[in-house]
This record gives structure tokens, C-alpha cells and sequence, in this order.
């Protein structure tokens, strides 16, 4: 099982929404995907299921309030794809539980979701890569960082990347999985000038070589609650397009499949 952080220093840059449609696609093409959000705010949540305010989660995992993880996760619609909402998080509790348990129980909690046939654990975080978000990254095998094309956002990277150097000198093995930029829009020069700086600065499989455009189709399926690929009959280019991330996603962390997966090819022959 591979578990897989996003992270990003700023906020707003799409996470949740990549979070959301990754995981859908990851589904999509035959994985036990488990999403969790970590985020307080909830953000996939709630776009996902209205009934998930309520719902115990994430957070009542780290707080020791529930032992099972099981007890937690939600099954969706697609089959291979689970949610585990952010849950109730206690602010009184958090100062107490960020520094010694954390990284325990989210050790046992990546345990439990092997136990449980997962394939991938996807974890939607807060912005920053402090608190809780840098116990799930330095937790994690893989780090996914979305990453806006506009100039002030661009300046975060070499700091993001210097923090996740600190993380690994710290014992944890997260990787780069890459930089994905996000909310691109073709037809702003400053958009395209970022964009083609930084492919000039990085090298690629640091960058991805695919990256996701600001698009309305995104903005209405997550006022929707749902993948843009579940948005009308025929789904649009946007969903070709999280299919296409989720296949460099398991080439580049060399995601294959197991006995847990099914073979693509099985419905070939029966
Ligand atoms: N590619 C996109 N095109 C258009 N709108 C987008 C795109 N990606 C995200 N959005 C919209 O931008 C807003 C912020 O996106 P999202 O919640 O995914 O970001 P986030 O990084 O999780 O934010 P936060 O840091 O606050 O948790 C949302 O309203 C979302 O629908
Ligand atoms: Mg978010």
C-alpha cells in the first residue's frame, strides 16, 4: 500500500479538488482508494456527502476517541473508492496530541488501511506544512504538491522544497512525487510566462509534464460534490485529463497492481 500526502504552502491552490478527482480516477482504474481528509475545514467532506459535518473521522481517529478504522470509513457510489471525513476536531485537544501521538496513530492508521486492502491512501491537507499537515506528509511515502501558476505562488517552491529536505534529514521517507501546476489559464500571458519559467527551472519528473487548467467544469462540479467526471452524461475533457495525472501518478511512484487489484485485462476472457 502506498499513502500519498498532498501539500501546498498556500491555500486555495486546489488540493481538495485534485484530492477529489485523483482519487476518483485512481478508483476509476481498478484501486482500493482510500481519500482521507485532514483538512478542519473538511473541504472534501463536504463536497462529497452532506451528511458528513457530523460524522466521526479523521480527527476522532487522532484523537484516540475511536480505535477501529474501519467504524470511520465511508463506502461511495464507486466501488474502490472510501472516504474518511475530517471528523470532530477538538481544538482544546490539539495542542496536547499534535506533538507525541500523532505520528503513531497515523502509522497505525496506515496499518489498519493495509489490513483493509487498500492500494492508496490519498490525504487531502490544510496549506502550510506545519501541525498536522507536516506529521501527515513526514507520515507518508509519497508528497503531491499542487502548485499555482502565478508569480507570488511560484516563489514558495524553493522553500516548500527546502522544508521537505528537513522532513527526510528528520528520518521520514517521504518523496517528491512531483509539482503539479494548478488553475492554469491558457489564455493569460502571465499564466503561460510562469508556466514556462518554471519548466525552464525544474526538471521534469520534478515537474509534471501535465497540469490541470483553471476550467468551470471544475469550479461546478465541486459546488456539485462530485468528480467532474460524474458531471453529465458524457464526461468532459477535464475527466480524460485526472485519468491521464492518475496514470503518470502510478508510473511515477511505480504503483502496480497486486492480487488486491483487478488485472484491467481480466474482462478479456470472462
Ligand atoms: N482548476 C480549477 N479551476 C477552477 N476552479 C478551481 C480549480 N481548482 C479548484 N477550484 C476552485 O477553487 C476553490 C479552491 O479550491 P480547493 O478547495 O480545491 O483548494 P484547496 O487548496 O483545497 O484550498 P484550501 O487551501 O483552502 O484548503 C474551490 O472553489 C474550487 O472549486
Ligand atoms: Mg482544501
Amino acid at each position: 500500500m502506498i499513502a500519498i500526502a498532498t501539500a501546498s504552502q498556500k491555500g486555495g491552490v486546489g488540493k481538495a479538488t485534485l484530492c477529489i478527482n485523483l482519487a476518483h480516477a485512481l478508483a476509476k482504474r481498478g484501486w482500493n482508494v482510500l481519500l482521507a481528509d485532514t483538512d478542519a475545514q473538511n473541504g472534501v467532506g463536504l463536497s462529497l456527502a452532506r451528511s458528513t459535518r457530523k460524522r466521526r473521522g479523521f480527527y476522532d481517529w487522532i484523537s484516540g476517541r475511536e480505535q477501529d478504522s474501519s467504524k470511520l470509513i465511508i463506502p461511495t457510489k464507486l466501488p474502490g473508492l472510501s472516504l474518511l471525513v475530517a471528523g470532530q476536531y477538538d481544538e482544546s485537544a490539539a495542542a496536547g496530541w499534535l506533538s507525541r501521538e500523532v505520528p503513531e496513530r497515523l502509522n497505525s492508521l496506515l496499518l489498519q488501511a493495509e489490513d483493509q486492502g487498500f492500494d492508496v491512501v490519498l490525504f487531502d491537507s490544510a496549506a502550510g506544512m506545519t501541525g498536522m499537515t507536516e506529521s501527515i506528509v513526514k507520515a507518508c511515502d509519497w508528497v503531491l504538491i499542487p502548485q499555482q501558476a502565478e508569480p507570488l505562488a511560484v516563489r514558495s517552491i524553493p522553500h516548500l522544497l527546502e522544508t521537505l529536505g528537513r522532513f527526510r534529514r528528520d528520518g521520514s521517507k517521504v518523496q517528491i512525487a512531483g509539482i503539479l501546476l494548478s488553475m492554469v489559464m491558457e489564455d493569460s500571458a502571465i499564466s503561460r510566462r510562469v508556466v514556462s519559467e518554471l519548466r525552464a527551472a525544474l526538471p521534469a519528473p520534478l515537474l509534471w509534464p501535465l497540469s490541470i487548467p483553471r476550467s468551470l467544469r471544475l469550479l461546478e462540479a465541486s459546488a456539485h460534490g462530485v468528480p467532474v467526471a460524474m458531471m453529465g452524461k458524457t464526461p468532459p475533457a477535464e475527466a480524460e485529463l485526472f485519468a491521464q495525472l492518475a496514470a503518470h501518478l502510478e508510473e511515477r511512484i511505480g504503483l502496480r497492481q497486486t492480487t488486491n487489484a483487478p488485472s484491467p485485462h481480466a474482462n478479456l476472457v470472462d
